[in-house]
């Protein structure tokens, strides 16, 4: 995943000094050290609170931006990387609070060859592709809503599918009823 050399990246080049890895729960690949060696200071966040603090990251976001504006301080760059709605609403947040931020769309790349398309997005009113001329963009220019509207076009078909693959096959019932009968005679 793109997000530590983006971190490190980040830490580099502004001083990046606050992380804010989110999830909905405590089951996920943490890499908290790799993380904590990119940064001054980590806040673990899950949904659930069962790592970490419990809350979105954008709660978390703005109470640091809020912390800082009545310190007199000013964050310089937001990178963010995630599910598109977590983008959309951290891009909000830091263009309310002026603070110029990156955003990573490789979530919506498909091939990444620029052939399928599906990469297709609005920046500033014009048409770009996260894997030719992303994936990082300004993320106060980036049209979330499209995306997001965009990456359930085919939400019907997936659902399917889903369904498909946790769906109890006739066959296997009849197979696993006649094992269990077996395993019943023979005792
Ligand atoms: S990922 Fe297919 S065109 Fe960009």
């Amino acid at each position: 995943m793109p997000y530590l050399p983006l971190s490190a990246w980040g830490y580099e080049r502004y001083g990046v000094d606050l992380e804010l890895p989110s999830a909905g729960c405590a089951d996920f690949d943490r890499l908290e050290d790799e993380m904590r060696a990119c940064c001054d200071h980590l806040y673990m966040m899950t949904d659930d609170g069962t790592y970490g603090e419990k809350g979105f990251t954008t709660v978390k976001l703005k109470e640091l931006l809020e912390k800082a504006k009545a310190e007199g301080q000013q964050y310089d760059h937001c990178i963010c990387i995630g599910p598109l709605p977590m983008m959309k609403f951290v891009c909000q947040i830091t263009k309310e609070y002026g603070v110029a931020t990156m955003v990573d769309m490789n979530c919506i790349m498909i091939d990444g060859s620029g052939m399928c398309g599906g990469c297709r997005l609005t920046v500033d009113g014009k048409m770009k592709f996260t894997c030719v001329d992303g994936p990082e963009f300004d993320g106060h220019l980036v049209d979330f809503d499209e995306a997001i509207a965009r990456s359930k076009i085919y939400e019907a078909q997936e659902q399917k599918v889903f369904e498909r693959r946790h769906h109890y096959c006739n066959l296997q019932a009849m197979a696993d009823a006649e094992e269990a009968a077996q395993k019943k005679e023979e005792k």
